[in-house]
């Protein structure tokens, strides 16, 4: 599973720095490419030469080369990189990695990376109760990143507790694993549309809905946890990916969406219409703020928008699939299969407003799946989260 990964092992200065001789050889043994990135204090426990001797490539650690002046490209290290290994980690770099202190060449490595990081810490046992390492890894854990858990052992002190580096056999097991079975979207490309679409009547005042976005970044996430390689195209939300990997182009109108969307579906192998489009916009937009006139009534004419799902099905090739959205308050069902099957929809997911727990702004959500053989799979009420891994499963 490792064969071909571009794979930035980071070390810091930790007496468990001598093992990741070890770690280096089995992942090269594997068929991985390896790079390693040190910080300053790591080489007092091993050297570069080890290393560069092992992976065949010079240590990076200093951001340019102090003789030549050759520049050292943190951004081009992280976008090289499939994965991304801190092991031995420091309290002292988990606590500038859990809050952006750049300072060195392996945090600014790790800040500009998209790939997966996982974060193997080694410290005396009192250091990695300490409260303070505890919140750190916890926000590092909360930004998406992978922590292999220290294990019970004798410590460098002698003292017994938790905070012995995992074995180098164990971490290449958990990076195995990540990338075999459990990314069943590996190389596919997910376009997903998310949020609602603002249109402007005048520069202050537009015509919009309650979506949040909450449900098509879950999808995001979900899909790129399962190895896919997403872009987020998403009207105005305040969410984000938790996944790095996932991409976000945001626009505003539901004509910037759907030129997005047409601009990017050929590429695309699987695309979901998660957004809350609004169906409508006002068919002229007044340069200059409307101003309150006398007259109680105001009338708006609104003109229809692009339905970007019937676009993308009708541009569709046989090895594509199209997911779509209904929310529906009534003849739920009947509605959301009029929609499959106008739209050109592989699977729909309905929505129903009438379901305690679903719809705008909640952070749960309970959907009917169907699909276009009209197959039903109704899901039970459950975190936004969960809902989307469900989905995201009847895709892969
Ligand atoms: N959709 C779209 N472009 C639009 C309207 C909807 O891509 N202009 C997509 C949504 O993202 C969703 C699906 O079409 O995946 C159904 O959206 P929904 O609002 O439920 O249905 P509409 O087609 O707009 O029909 P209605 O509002 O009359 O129920």
């Amino acid at each position: 599973m490792l064969k071909g990964k571009h794979i930035i092992v980071g070390i810091t200065g930790g007496i468990a720095a001598f093992k990741i001789a070890t770690l280096v050889r089995l992942l090269i043994k594997r068929g991985a490419e390896v790079q390693v990135v040190m910080t300053p204090n790591a080489k007092e426990f091993i050297t570069p030469v080890t290393l560069s001797a092992l992976t065949g490539k010079p240590v990076v650690s200093e951001f340019f080369t102090a003789n030549t002046g050759e520049w050292h490209s943190h951004v081009d290290l992280g976008l090289w990189a499939d994965a991304l290994v801190i092991a031995p980690a420091t309290a002292s770099t988990i606590g500038k990695m859990a809050n952006g202190i750049a300072d060195n060449m392996l945090v600014t490595t790790y800040l500009s990376a998209k790939a997966p990081v996982f974060i193997a810490p080694a410290m005396d046992l009192d250091m990695m109760a300490h409260p303070s390492t505890v919140r750190n890894i916890d926000l590092l854990r909360s930004y998406g990143n992978h922590i292999i858990e220290p294990a019970e052992g004798e410590l460098a002190s002698h003292l017994i507790g938790k905070g012995r580096m995992e074995e180098p056999e164990n971490i290449v097991k958990v990076l195995d694993e990540f990338f075999s079975s459990s990314r069943p979207l590996s190389g596919k490309k997910i376009l997903v549309t998310a949020g609602p679409t603002y249109e402007r009547i005048d520069p202050v005042r537009f015509i919009g809905n309650f979506s949040t976005g909450k449900m098509g970044y879950a999808l995001a996430d979900a899909a790129a946890r399962a190895g896919a390689e997403v872009t987020v195209i998403s009207g105005p939300v305040s969410v984000s990916p938790s996944e790095r990997s996932v991409k976000v182009i945001g626009v505003e109108s539901a004509c910037q969406m759907a030129k997005e969307c047409e601009r990017l579906f050929p590429e695309t192998d699987i695309a979901i219409m998660c957004a809350a489009v609004a169906d409508y916009a006002p068919a002229e937009f007044h340069e200059t703020k409307m101003k309150r006139e006398s007259r109680d009534t105001v009338t708006l004419e609104l003109k229809r928008n692009p339905d970007i799902a019937a676009t993308l099905g009708s541009m569709k090739k046989m090895n594509q699939k199209l997911v779509g959205f209904a929310l529906e308050t009534d003849h739920e069902d009947e509605n959301a299969l009029k929609k499959l099957h106008s739209k050109n929809l592989d699977m729909i997911v309905l929505n129903s407003l009438a379901v305690p727990g679903a719809g705008f702004a909640t952070d749960t959500n309970k959907v009917t799946v169907f699909k276009a053989d009209s197959s039903k799979i109704e899901l039970p009420l459950m975190s936004k989260k969960d809902t989307a891994e469900n989905i995201i499963r009847l895709l892969s």
